[in-house]
């Protein structure tokens, strides 16, 4: 995975760019005027006022995540980027800014970016987020092709910019903004290489085996991989029943982060590392299997935060649990009406094989609450419920702890992976009642997202937990501002701004 590299520089120094991008806003008079920009840069003078008329004619009005090229055959091009209105701009404006500024950049070119201070957020904010928006959205998705695609943009550089001046202190927290940026991205973009690569390609095996490739070397992160004779003896039925019917022997990646001083709290990721779901002998229809290499998603996800809150100096400490199989419908497989024995002990009677990310999640949630941690945040894709429930732009979060709850749905405003709350309904806990065994696996075919939460709520211990079913928002179906077509890895930059932030 090869990672855009990105330089801060005094706006002096933005020469050599492809393309410089000037935010840009309407003034009192509805007059599009660029956001304090310097009079020149790399020798090309810079607008202050746009042609307002003209650029509406060209259908430029300012908005955010607009652009319109000004200058597009000189070197540098000149790129107009619409900020909306100046002092509701939040990190979303600055990060779809970047991206659209990434995406008007020709390939291979290197992206000049102004950014004009001060800014309503924080500097290194409004930094960080301009540069995350340009890196995620010069991300390419074919990695199989004959030749495999590489980001679009072959450099960012970053140029502070303020009338009084700018001071060591504002060129460090840009810096500062700009390597979070890079970190950030470079675990999303993991995660979607990840996602995005076919099932006979990433096997549990190799998954296991990326990820410790991935996170090996991150300060103060260990990482174990569980296989067929630890998974035995540490009794994961549910992740055993499940892998049953695949040829493909599941693995079980534990990583940890240790914060050098332990200050922090303990918190313990869990993701669904289903790595091809077709269904199992409840097998899926064609159509409904064509997406589920994708489903191991919230493995990557929650992989992909660990790693980057580790290189990122998070002062609490981190474990990801993340069990994954394949979930076929081999001679082996388990059959409707079998009884699974979960780590925990609890017993399930498995009457769809097709809801298997719970039964591989029941044991990765024992194991978490066995460490007794402060909270437990498990990440799937979990249920198709969801997308009647919620479409395909916000994400589901349930959970036993309301401060819990409503600290991930503030940090997943933040990040522009909007997240609503679902009720665990005590009511609907009957729905799970087996004749033969302690729970089934189903529920009566309403609440669907709702009745999942509340059997993955037995295997938490009573304990802090939040649960993020991303099954609807886990894919774009095409380029859009910082997405790209295909896997999203939404909700990693919101565990990592919840873990860096509470
Ligand atoms: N992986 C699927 C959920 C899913 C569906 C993710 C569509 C992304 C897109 C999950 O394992 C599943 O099959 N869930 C079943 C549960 C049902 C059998 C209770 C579902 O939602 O249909
Ligand atoms: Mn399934
Ligand atoms: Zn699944």
């Amino acid at each position: 995975m090869v990672i855009t590299p990105v330089r801060v520089v005094h706006h002096e120094d933005l020469d050599a760019v492809a393309a410089i991008v000037l935010p840009v806003a309407r003034d009192d008079q509805g007059l599009l005027v660029a956001q304090g920009v310097p009079a020149e840069v790399g020798g090309v003078a810079l607008p202050e006022e746009v042609d307002t008329p003209w650029a509406a004619s060209q259908g430029f009005e300012g908005r955010a995540g607009q652009v319109l090229a000004i200058r597009s055959m000189g070197k540098p091009a000149l790129l107009l980027a619409g900020i909306g209105e100046p002092a509701a701009a939040d990190a979303e404006v600055w990060r779809r800014l970047g991206a659209a500024a990434a995406r008007s950049t020709g390939k291979g070119g290197t992206l000049g970016l102004l950014l004009p201070l001060p800014s309503t957020i924080s500097t290194a904010e409004a930094a960080k987020a301009m540069v995350e928006g340009a890196l995620l959205a010069s991300y390419r998705t074919g990695q199989s092709k004959s030749t495999p695609e590489t980001p679009t943009i072959a450099e960012v550089v970053v140029a502070p910019f303020s009338r009084a001046g700018v001071s060591d202190d504002d060129m460090d927290r840009v810096s500062r903004g700009a390597s979070a940026a890079s970190i950030t991205a470079g675990s999303v973009l993991w995660a979607r290489e990840m996602i995005n690569r076919p099932a006979a390609q990433l096997t549990p095996r190799r998954f296991a085996h990326e990820a410790l490739r991935f996170l090996e070397e991150d300060p103060g992160v260990q990482v174990t991989i569980w296989r067929d004779t630890e998974l035995e003896q540490e009794r994961l039925g549910g992740l055993l029943g499940v892998a049953r019917g695949s040829l493909e022997p599941p693995r079980l990646v534990w990583a940890t982060y240790d914060p050098p001083s332990a200050s922090g709290r303990h918190v313990v990721l869990v993701g669904k590392g289903i790595t091809f779901d077709s269904g199992g002998l409840s097998l899926k229809t064609p159509e409904g299997m064509t997406t589920m290499k994708t489903d191991m998603t919230g493995a990557a996800v929650v992989l992909g935060a660990l790693s980057a809150v580790a290189r990122l100096n998070g002062r609490h400490k981190v474990t990801a649990i993340a069990p994954i199989t394949e979930n076929l419908p081999g001679q082996r497989a388990m059959k409707p009406g079998d009884v699974l024995v979960a780590r925990n002990g609890t017993t399930i009677e498995v009457l769809n094989t097709d809801a298997e990310g719970r039964l591989v999640l029941a044991d990765g949630l024992s194991l978490a609450a066995e460490l007794h941690p402060d909270a437990i945040i498990d990440v799937a894709t979990l249920t198709g419920a969801v997308r009647t429930a919620l479409g395909t732009s916000v994400g589901a979060v349930m959970g036993s702890d309301d401060e819990l709850v409503a600290e991930l749905r503030a940090s997943a405003a933040r990040q522009g992976e909007p997240l609503w709350e679902l009720p665990l309904v005590d009511d609907y806990d009957s729905h799970l009642d087996s004749d033969i065994a302690d729970v089934k696996n189903i529920g009566k075919g309403q609440a669907g997202t709702i009745v999942a939460g509340l059997f993955l709520r037995k295997f938490t211990s009573g304990l802090p937990w939040a649960h993020l079913d991303i099954a609807a928002v886990g894919r774009a179906e095409g380029d859009d501002g910082y997405l790209t077509k295909g896997a999203t890895a939404f909700s990693l930059r919101t565990l990592v701004d919840y873990l860096l932030t509470s």
